[in-house]
C-alpha cells in the first residue's frame, strides 16, 4: 500500500504557513495539522501552572498529557478556548523557548503523525521536512523580509482586537527566528530537497497558487 501523501510547509514566523497550508488543504481535500499551536498549547500550559519554560522535565511531562482539542476552527485547553490566548506575544515568546526542549518535542512526535489520514495532509511548522515527516513527497520553505511578516502579524493582531505593537513585534519575532534556527534539536532550516518560497512580494492567492502547482506536477 501507497504510503499517506504529506505535504510539508516549513518556514519563519508569519510568513504565511498556516494561511498558505490550510488553503492548500482545502483545495485538495486534505486534513491539516498547524504543528506550532501544539508548542503554544504547552507554553500556554505552563504560564497556567507555573512552571518555568526551562523546566525541561515538567514541561516535557505538561507535553506529555496536553488535553488540546481542536474543533471548528477553535483551540482549546481542556474545557477552555484559548484560541486568542495562544496567540498573544507572551504565548509565542514561550512557545519557541518550551521548543528548544528535546523531551518536550520527543512528547509531541506522536501527537503530530497521528494527523496523518488518508486522502493526505497539509503539515506546517519548523521541523515538518526534516523530523516529523521527513518522507514527504513535497516539501516547501516558506519565507518573507521580517519587516513584512512584522507587518502581517501586526495586521492580523489589530484584526482580531488584540494587542500589538509593531516595534516589540518585529523584535519578538526576529528573537524567536533566531532561537528556531540557532537550536540544537530541530532547528528551523531551509532544507536541500524543500521548494523555496519567498512571499514578500506575493499575496496569499499567489502563495496558494504556487504551492498547489508544484503538488499537481
Ligand atoms: O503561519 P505563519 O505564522 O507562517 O503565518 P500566518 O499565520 O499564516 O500569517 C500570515 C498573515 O499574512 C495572514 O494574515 C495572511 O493573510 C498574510 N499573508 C500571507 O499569509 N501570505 C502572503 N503572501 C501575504 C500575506
Ligand atoms: O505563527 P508563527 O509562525 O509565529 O509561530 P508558530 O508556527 O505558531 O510556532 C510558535 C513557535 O513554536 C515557533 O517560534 C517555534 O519555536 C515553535 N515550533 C517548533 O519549534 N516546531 C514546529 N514544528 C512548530 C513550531
Amino acid at each position: 500500500t501507497r504510503p499517506v501523501p504529506v505535504i510539508a510547509i516549513d518556514g519563519p514566523s508569519a510568513s504565511g504557513k498556516g494561511t498558505v497550508a490550510a488553503r492548500v488543504a482545502e483545495a485538495l481535500g486534505y486534513h491539516c495539522l498547524d504543528s506550532g499551536s501544539l508548542y503554544r498549547l504547552v507554553a500556554l500550559a505552563a504560564m497556567r501552572a507555573g512552571v518555568s519554560f526551562d523546566d525541561e522535565p515538567d514541561v516535557a511531562a505538561l507535553a506529555g498529557s496536553l488535553p488540546a482539542r481542536f474543533a471548528e476552527g477553535r483551540v482549546f485547553l481542556g474545557d477552555e478556548d484559548v484560541t486568542e490566548a495562544i496567540r498573544t506575544e507572551e504565548a509565542s515568546v514561550g512557545a519557541s523557548k518550551v521548543a528548544v526542549l528535546a523531551e518536550v518535542r520527543a512528547a509531541l512526535l506522536d501527537r503530530q503523525r497521528e494527523y496523518r489520514h488518508a486522502p493526505g495532509l497539509v503539515a506546517e511548522g519548523r521541523d515538518i521536512g526534516s523530523v516529523i515527516f521527513p518522507d514527504a513527497g513535497t516539501k516547501f520553505f516558506l519565507t518573507a523580509t521580517a519587516q513584512a511578516r512584522a507587518e502581517r502579524r501586526y495586521k492580523q493582531l489589530i484584526e482580531k482586537g488584540m494587542a500589538a505593537n509593531m516595534e516589540s513585534l518585529l523584535k519578538d519575532l526576529q528573537d524567536r527566528d533566531a532561537r528556531d534556527a540557532a537550536r540544537p534539536v530541530a532547528p528551523l532550516q531551509k532544507l536541500p530537497d524543500a521548494v523555496l518560497l519567498d512571499t514578500t512580494e506575493m499575496d496569499v492567492e499567489q502563495a496558494v497558487g504556487f504551492v498547489l502547482d508544484r503538488v499537481r506536477s
